[in-house]
């Protein structure tokens, strides 16, 4: 058996994929090769064609995703590459609240004139659906973030074939082991890699993945030709977050699903938004926008952070970003739940909840 071998489970394709052969004197792990070019004659010739990094770190994420891999410098530049699949004045439909980043480049290309966005509520598969026809791409993201929204990407892929557009999953918040939209015949998945793949908030990258060799190629070529390459050391620690994906996705989800349930109980909670899976949460405060800020202020644990998927607890209120839509409520708090104890967690969460005491 060897890692390539078929059957294997994710737990043992996250360890295992992308090492370099057990061979006499062969490393166990890839090394970071840093190099802005290579001796003439072979596949990669110039650096920005190719690295063993990051070709081990795409090898490990093809392998858990289910296709070929693509590493990009960031999430967005990953979002980026594959927007620019739409021809001129194609539309895209997307929902209204996916990841922020994402709906800004929409709006900014559709300013531009390049592209048609058509912002849907991804719950409403009927109306999702009926948006399909005449779309050139159909972008989903599930959970959606921060709302915690999930598409029925079976019925919408479906519906999307059939109107010859292009199917995109940002598959950042359930990470393949929770969701894996390629066995649903979805054409590309997209990754901030950033988040859970990475996991340990100290490196920015992006991907791509997906099973249409002719959509790799493209989209190898577009990376080759503007350059959203990845960092060598980020895909190395990339790589090295991987092999315990499985571990941290375990805990972080344990955690969410028991802080859920204590939060659901708390009277200083107007709302919990929790999908039943992973490891986000997003709680509406009862009182408000300014006892959102104040909680997000008040604890020890829990760091007052933007981004997530990292082994520690951080949390933010979503609408201190100007762009985030008013559709998000004011008082909600994404919570990127980590691996740490949960009665700890609670602790310091419950103290910060029990303290909050507006201003009258
Ligand atoms: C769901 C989702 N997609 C894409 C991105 C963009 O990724 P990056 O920050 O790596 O560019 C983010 C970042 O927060 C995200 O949450």
């Amino acid at each position: 058996m060897t890692a390539d071998s078929p059957g294997l489970r994710p737990a043992t394709i996250a360890v295992t994929a992308g090492r370099p052969p057990h061979e006499p004197d062969q490393p166990l792990n890839q090394p970071i090769v840093m190099a802005s070019t290579y001796v003439a004659g072979g596949d990669l010739e110039y650096g920005r064609y190719g690295n063993p990094t990051w070709t081990a770190f795409e090898d490990a994420l093809g392998a858990l995703e289910g296709g070929r891999a693509l590493a990009f410098s960031t999430g967005l530049a990953a979002v980026a590459t594959v927007l620019d699949l739409v021809g001129q004045g194609g539309t895209v439909v997307a929902p209204r609240h996916a990841y922020n980043g994402s709906v800004m480049q929409l709006a900014d290309l559709e300013s531009r004139g390049r592209i048609k966005a058509v912002l849907v509520d991804i719950t409403d598969t009927e109306a999702v659906v009926a948006a399909c026809d005449g779309a050139a791409l159909v972008w989903l993201e599930s959970p959606t973030n921060p709302a915690l929204e999930i598409a029925d990407i079976p019925t919408i892929r479906a519906a999307a074939h059939e109107a010859g557009a292009y199917v995109v999953v940002d598959n950042t918040f359930a990470t393949p082991l929770l969701q894996r939209p390629l066995e649903d015949e979805v054409d590309l998945v997209v990754h901030s890699a950033t988040k859970y793949l990475a996991g340990h908030s100290d490196a920015l990258l992006g991907a791509v993945v997906t099973r249409d060799d002719e959509l790799f190629r493209v989209l190898k070529g577009r990376r080759d030709l503007v350059g959203a390459i990845p960092g060598t050391l980020e895909a190395w620690l990339a790589l090295r977050g991987l092999r315990t994906l499985h571990l941290r996705v375990e805990r972080a989800q344990a955690n969410a699903a028991e802080l859920t349930r204590r939060l659901r109980a708390h009277p200083a909670i107007g709302e919990v938004r929790y999908p039943g899976f992973g490891g986000i949460v997003s709680i509406v405060l009862a009182e408000g926008e300014l006892a959102a800020d104040l909680l997000t202020h008040k604890t020890a644990l829990w760091v007052n952070a933007t981004s997530l998927g990292g082994v520690e607890s951080t949390f933010e209120r979503r609408r201190r970003w100007k762009s985030e839509p008013t559709t998000i409520p004011a008082g909600l708090v994404r919570m990127s739940v980590g691996i740490e104890d949960v009665d700890d967690l609670w602790d310091d969460l419950a103290g910060a909840l029990d303290d909050l005491t507006l201003p009258t």
